[in-house]
Protein backbone atom coordinates (compact mmCIF):
# COMPACT_ATOMS: atom_id res chain seq x y z
CA UNK A 1 0.00 0.00 0.00
CA UNK A 2 2.21 2.78 -1.25
CA UNK A 3 0.76 6.50 -1.20
CA UNK A 4 2.78 8.76 -3.38
CA UNK A 5 3.60 12.42 -1.60
CA UNK A 6 1.56 13.68 -4.48
CA UNK A 7 -1.57 11.78 -3.36
CA UNK A 8 -1.70 11.84 0.63
CA UNK A 9 -0.95 15.74 0.06
CA UNK A 10 -4.59 16.24 -2.39
CA UNK A 11 -5.97 13.51 0.03
CA UNK A 12 -4.84 16.32 2.79
CA UNK A 13 -5.93 19.15 1.52
CA UNK A 14 -9.34 17.79 0.32
CA UNK A 15 -10.00 16.19 3.62
CA UNK A 16 -9.48 19.99 5.36
CA UNK A 17 -11.43 21.27 2.63
CA UNK A 18 -14.46 19.08 3.47
CA UNK A 19 -13.93 20.45 7.04
CA UNK A 20 -13.04 23.68 6.23
CA UNK A 21 -16.85 24.28 5.33
CA UNK A 22 -18.72 24.11 8.94
CA UNK A 23 -16.90 26.05 11.01
CA UNK A 24 -18.43 27.53 14.07
CA UNK A 25 -16.95 29.21 16.57
CA UNK A 26 -15.87 27.47 19.59
CA UNK A 27 -18.50 29.02 21.78
CA UNK A 28 -21.27 28.23 19.82
CA UNK A 29 -19.62 24.63 19.81
CA UNK A 30 -19.72 24.37 23.75
CA UNK A 31 -23.15 25.13 23.57
CA UNK A 32 -24.24 22.93 21.19
CA UNK A 33 -22.64 20.22 23.20
CA UNK A 34 -25.07 17.94 24.89
CA UNK A 35 -25.02 15.99 27.63
CA UNK A 36 -23.68 12.80 25.99
CA UNK A 37 -20.09 12.47 25.15
CA UNK A 38 -17.49 13.76 22.42
CA UNK A 39 -15.02 11.58 20.27
CA UNK A 40 -12.23 12.87 21.84
CA UNK A 41 -12.77 12.09 25.52
CA UNK A 42 -14.40 8.55 24.38
CA UNK A 43 -10.83 7.62 22.50
CA UNK A 44 -8.54 9.13 25.16
CA UNK A 45 -10.61 7.39 27.43
CA UNK A 46 -10.25 3.67 26.45
CA UNK A 47 -6.69 4.52 25.20
CA UNK A 48 -5.66 5.38 28.70
CA UNK A 49 -7.43 2.42 30.42
CA UNK A 50 -6.01 -0.15 28.02
CA UNK A 51 -2.64 1.11 27.59
CA UNK A 52 -1.35 -0.48 31.12
CA UNK A 53 -3.15 -3.67 29.90
CA UNK A 54 -1.85 -3.80 26.22
CA UNK A 55 2.11 -2.96 28.55
CA UNK A 56 1.35 -6.28 30.23
CA UNK A 57 0.89 -7.92 27.00
CA UNK A 58 4.52 -6.75 25.84
CA UNK A 59 5.93 -8.37 28.33
CA UNK A 60 4.64 -11.77 27.75
CA UNK A 61 7.31 -14.15 27.35
CA UNK A 62 7.08 -17.99 25.10
CA UNK A 63 6.94 -19.32 29.12
CA UNK A 64 4.29 -17.65 30.06
CA UNK A 65 2.13 -17.26 26.15
CA UNK A 66 -0.61 -18.81 27.30
CA UNK A 67 -4.55 -18.70 26.64
CA UNK A 68 -4.60 -19.24 30.37
CA UNK A 69 -2.59 -16.75 31.20
CA UNK A 70 -3.82 -14.35 28.47
CA UNK A 71 -7.23 -14.77 29.03
CA UNK A 72 -8.40 -12.31 31.94
CA UNK A 73 -5.67 -9.79 30.14
CA UNK A 74 -7.67 -10.29 27.12
CA UNK A 75 -10.80 -10.30 28.62
CA UNK A 76 -10.69 -7.05 30.59
CA UNK A 77 -9.40 -5.26 27.03
CA UNK A 78 -12.22 -6.32 25.67
CA UNK A 79 -14.61 -4.87 28.40
CA UNK A 80 -13.46 -1.47 27.76
CA UNK A 81 -13.57 -1.40 23.95
CA UNK A 82 -17.37 -2.51 24.64
CA UNK A 83 -17.55 0.40 26.79
CA UNK A 84 -16.06 2.63 24.04
CA UNK A 85 -18.85 0.93 21.81
CA UNK A 86 -21.79 1.80 23.46
CA UNK A 87 -20.43 5.10 23.59
CA UNK A 88 -19.75 5.92 20.22
CA UNK A 89 -23.04 3.84 19.19
CA UNK A 90 -25.01 6.68 21.56
CA UNK A 91 -23.33 9.39 19.62
CA UNK A 92 -25.08 8.18 16.22
CA UNK A 93 -27.09 11.09 14.89
CA UNK A 94 -25.36 14.12 16.88
CA UNK A 95 -24.54 17.21 15.38
CA UNK A 96 -20.50 16.46 13.92
CA UNK A 97 -19.70 19.65 15.52
CA UNK A 98 -20.66 18.00 19.03
CA UNK A 99 -19.02 15.00 18.30
CA UNK A 100 -16.17 16.46 17.65
CA UNK A 101 -15.70 19.51 20.73
CA UNK A 102 -13.49 18.83 23.09
CA UNK A 103 -15.16 18.81 27.14
CA UNK A 104 -12.63 22.23 26.58
CA UNK A 105 -14.81 23.59 23.66
CA UNK A 106 -11.76 22.92 20.92
CA UNK A 107 -13.43 21.66 17.91
CA UNK A 108 -11.10 18.58 16.88
CA UNK A 109 -10.07 18.53 13.49
CA UNK A 110 -10.01 15.30 11.57
CA UNK A 111 -6.54 15.07 11.60
CA UNK A 112 -6.69 15.35 15.58
CA UNK A 113 -9.01 12.58 15.56
CA UNK A 114 -6.73 10.12 13.47
CA UNK A 115 -3.79 10.78 15.88
CA UNK A 116 -6.03 9.91 18.36
CA UNK A 117 -7.14 6.79 16.51
CA UNK A 118 -4.03 5.98 14.88
CA UNK A 119 -2.50 6.18 18.75
CA UNK A 120 -5.35 3.52 19.95
CA UNK A 121 -4.87 0.87 16.58
CA UNK A 122 -1.20 1.29 17.08
CA UNK A 123 -0.93 0.63 21.24
CA UNK A 124 -3.40 -2.65 20.72
CA UNK A 125 -2.00 -3.82 17.23
CA UNK A 126 1.69 -3.53 18.34
CA UNK A 127 0.69 -5.20 21.88
CA UNK A 128 -1.02 -8.11 19.96
CA UNK A 129 1.93 -8.52 17.50
CA UNK A 130 4.32 -8.51 20.46
CA UNK A 131 2.42 -11.64 21.54
CA UNK A 132 2.50 -13.42 18.27
CA UNK A 133 6.07 -12.94 18.06
CA UNK A 134 6.89 -15.08 21.28
CA UNK A 135 3.86 -17.70 21.11
CA UNK A 136 5.11 -21.15 21.32
CA UNK A 137 4.45 -23.53 18.16
CA UNK A 138 2.27 -25.91 20.65
CA UNK A 139 0.24 -22.09 21.95
CA UNK A 140 0.40 -20.28 18.46
CA UNK A 141 -3.60 -21.19 17.23
CA UNK A 142 -5.43 -21.11 20.93
CA UNK A 143 -3.65 -17.63 21.69
CA UNK A 144 -4.03 -16.62 18.28
CA UNK A 145 -7.65 -17.02 18.59
CA UNK A 146 -7.61 -15.11 21.83
CA UNK A 147 -6.05 -12.18 20.38
CA UNK A 148 -8.76 -11.90 17.17
CA UNK A 149 -11.34 -11.44 19.41
CA UNK A 150 -9.37 -8.70 20.47
CA UNK A 151 -9.20 -7.75 16.65
CA UNK A 152 -12.65 -8.02 15.92
CA UNK A 153 -13.90 -6.19 18.70
CA UNK A 154 -11.45 -3.11 17.74
CA UNK A 155 -12.84 -3.53 13.67
CA UNK A 156 -16.50 -2.76 15.33
CA UNK A 157 -15.51 0.41 16.83
CA UNK A 158 -12.92 1.52 14.01
CA UNK A 159 -16.12 1.27 11.88
CA UNK A 160 -18.65 3.15 14.26
CA UNK A 161 -15.62 5.76 14.35
CA UNK A 162 -15.27 6.27 10.81
CA UNK A 163 -19.33 6.03 10.49
CA UNK A 164 -19.29 9.28 12.42
CA UNK A 165 -15.99 11.06 11.62
CA UNK A 166 -16.36 11.53 7.63
CA UNK A 167 -13.21 12.07 5.65
CA UNK A 168 -11.53 9.91 8.70
CA UNK A 169 -10.91 6.85 6.85
CA UNK A 170 -8.78 8.90 4.16
CA UNK A 171 -6.62 10.53 6.45
CA UNK A 172 -6.11 7.69 9.09
CA UNK A 173 -5.24 4.39 6.11
CA UNK A 174 -2.05 5.80 4.87
CA UNK A 175 -0.72 5.62 8.63
CA UNK A 176 -1.74 1.93 9.67
CA UNK A 177 1.28 0.50 7.92
CA UNK A 178 2.07 -1.51 10.69
CA UNK A 179 -1.17 -1.95 11.96
CA UNK A 180 -1.98 -3.59 8.59
CA UNK A 181 1.27 -6.01 8.73
CA UNK A 182 -0.32 -7.16 12.49
CA UNK A 183 -3.76 -7.62 10.72
CA UNK A 184 -2.81 -10.13 8.56
CA UNK A 185 0.01 -11.60 10.72
CA UNK A 186 -2.90 -12.63 13.00
CA UNK A 187 -5.19 -13.67 9.93
CA UNK A 188 -8.16 -10.92 10.79
CA UNK A 189 -8.04 -9.43 7.44
CA UNK A 190 -12.01 -10.68 6.98
CA UNK A 191 -13.06 -7.85 10.03
CA UNK A 192 -11.61 -5.13 8.64
CA UNK A 193 -12.98 -5.39 5.28
CA UNK A 194 -14.45 -2.04 5.27
CA UNK A 195 -10.96 -0.41 4.86
CA UNK A 196 -11.01 -2.32 2.01
CA UNK A 197 -7.44 -2.37 1.68
CA UNK A 198 -5.63 -4.91 -0.49
CA UNK A 199 -3.95 -7.19 1.29
CA UNK A 200 -1.52 -8.80 -1.10
CA UNK A 201 0.42 -5.55 -1.00
CA UNK A 202 0.65 -5.76 3.17
CA UNK A 203 3.77 -6.93 4.29
CA UNK A 204 2.89 -9.53 7.20
CA UNK A 205 5.93 -8.94 9.02
CA UNK A 206 5.56 -9.00 12.77
CA UNK A 207 6.91 -6.35 14.74
CA UNK A 208 10.01 -7.39 17.76
CA UNK A 209 10.09 -4.83 19.96
CA UNK A 210 6.59 -3.60 21.25
CA UNK A 211 7.30 -1.68 24.37
CA UNK A 212 8.73 1.70 22.68
CA UNK A 213 5.73 2.36 21.12
CA UNK A 214 3.99 2.53 24.48
CA UNK A 215 6.08 5.73 25.61
CA UNK A 216 5.12 7.55 22.49
CA UNK A 217 2.43 10.20 22.37
CA UNK A 218 -0.22 10.38 19.69
CA UNK A 219 1.21 13.15 18.28
CA UNK A 220 4.71 11.38 17.80
CA UNK A 221 2.83 8.19 16.26
CA UNK A 222 0.79 10.38 13.65
CA UNK A 223 4.30 12.82 12.57
CA UNK A 224 6.23 9.25 12.27
CA UNK A 225 3.69 8.04 10.29
CA UNK A 226 3.22 10.70 8.52
CA UNK A 227 6.78 11.42 7.52
CA UNK A 228 7.30 7.61 6.83
CA UNK A 229 4.14 7.88 3.94
CA UNK A 230 5.95 11.15 2.82
CA UNK A 231 9.49 9.67 2.14
CA UNK A 232 8.21 7.00 0.78
C1 LIG B 1 5.30 -13.29 31.99
O1 LIG B 1 6.66 -13.52 32.33
C2 LIG B 1 7.49 -12.35 32.33
C3 LIG B 1 8.92 -12.79 32.60
O2 LIG B 1 8.99 -13.54 33.75
C4 LIG B 1 6.96 -11.36 33.38
O3 LIG B 1 7.73 -10.18 33.35
C5 LIG B 1 5.52 -11.04 33.08
O4 LIG B 1 4.99 -10.20 34.07
C6 LIG B 1 4.68 -12.33 32.99
N1 LIG B 1 3.32 -11.94 32.60
C7 LIG B 1 2.23 -12.47 33.16
C8 LIG B 1 0.92 -11.89 32.73
O5 LIG B 1 2.27 -13.37 33.94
Amino acid sequence: MRFSTLSLLATVASAAFSFAAPVTPASNALEARCLCQDIDSIIVDVTTTIRPLLLELTYITTENCTVEILTPIVTEIKTTITTAITEVKALSGTALVTVLTTVDGVVLTVFEVAALVCELLTLIFYALGAVLSVVSAANRVAVTALLVEVAEIVATLLQLILNLVGGLLIVLLPLLGEVLSIILSLGATSCFGFLSVSWSTVSSTVVESATTVFSTSATTIFSTAVATITSA
